[in-house]
């Protein structure tokens, strides 16, 4: 039976890390989150993010605009929180709504205050190993992973998805870790086979429970990033969430494994907390 990397406890050091440090360093850090529209699941992520901040000692503000707000309308509001000398980190929650582009809003946001990581600046540095703002779900992944494994030099990891908020910029954290990476898409031939070979899985796909049990290696490390809500008979008003990654027969074959909930989830934002923490510090 697998070790089950327990990520709140892991977020919770973190944070209280964290916590000392503003103290100890006189630190007034201030994070400035804006979501544009209703979407559920984004509403919740917002709060959870704006509390965690507060209960940390990081001042945060949460900007809501309509969902039929306008592109211009986001680009002033990036604007002057640029321009704010309290703000040190700004986050605009992803997905926005489709009328409005996504990257040119990334790219407006000063890359010294984006502490999403997201920034073409920032995914450049990454990607040549320069001080950067590191993503938060790809930095909660590896701190976690590093709960599992000391030595990540020649390990074959394989990362299934190639989004930009995590597949792309896991794989290059896991370059850096000198792992021989091989990041899968919808187009990868036999992901069955190259599951198998992975001594580091990092799943995140966005599809319930879609890496199975027997696709994962004896003895390897399975991070899970899903986050998805499906039906659940016992509690039909709230379904249940399940990760990307068939939990209890890959548990059964892993030497480590992430929960959902309770694993990734609770990194990003003790992550996002620290890029916060960074970024005040550098402009003391
Ligand atoms: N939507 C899902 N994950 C994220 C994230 O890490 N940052 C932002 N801004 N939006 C997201």
């Amino acid at each position: 039976m697998a070790l089950i990397i327990d990520g709140v406890a892991v977020a919770k050091k973190l944070r209280s890390e964290l916590a000392a440090q503003i103290a100890a360093e006189k630190l007034a850090p201030g994070l400035a989150v804006v979501i544009v529209g209703e979407d559920p699941a984004s509403q919740v992520y917002v709060r959870n993010k704006a509390r965690a901040a507060e209960e940390t000692g990081i001042t945060s503000w949460t900007h809501r605009l309509p969902a039929d707000a306008t592109q211009e309308q986001l680009l002033a509001l990036v604007a002057q929180l640029n321009n704010d000398g309290a703000v040190h980190g700004i986050l605009v929650q992803l997905p926005l709504p489709k009328h409005i582009d996504a990257q040119t809003i990334i790219a407006a946001i000063d890359p010294d205050k984006d502490v999403d990581g997201f920034h073409p600046v920032n995914a450049g540095r990454l990607s040549l190993g320069l001080p950067c703002f590191v993503p938060c779900t790809p930095q909660g992944c590896m701190i976690l992973l590093r709960e599992a494994v000391t030595k990540t030099a020649g390990k074959r990891a394989l990362v299934v998805g190639r989004s930009n908020i995590v597949g792309k910029p896991v794989a290059q954290l896991l370059l850096q870790a000198d792992c021989t990476v091989t990041i899968a898409h919808s187009r990868t031939h036999d992901l069955v086979a190259e599951c198998r070979s992975a001594d580091i899985l990092i799943a995140a796909i966005g599809k319930p429970e879609f890496v199975k049990g027997d696709w994962v290696k004896e003895g390897a490390v399975v991070i899970d990033v899903g986050i998805n809500r499906v039906a659940n008979p016992e509690n039909p008003e709230k379904g249940k969430l399940v990760g990307d990654v068939e939990f209890a027969a890959a548990a059964e074959r892993a030497a480590a494994i992430t929960p959902v909930p309770g694993g990734v989830g609770p990194m990003t934002i003790a992550c996002l907390l620290k890029n916060t923490v960074q970024s005040a510090r550098m402009r003391i």
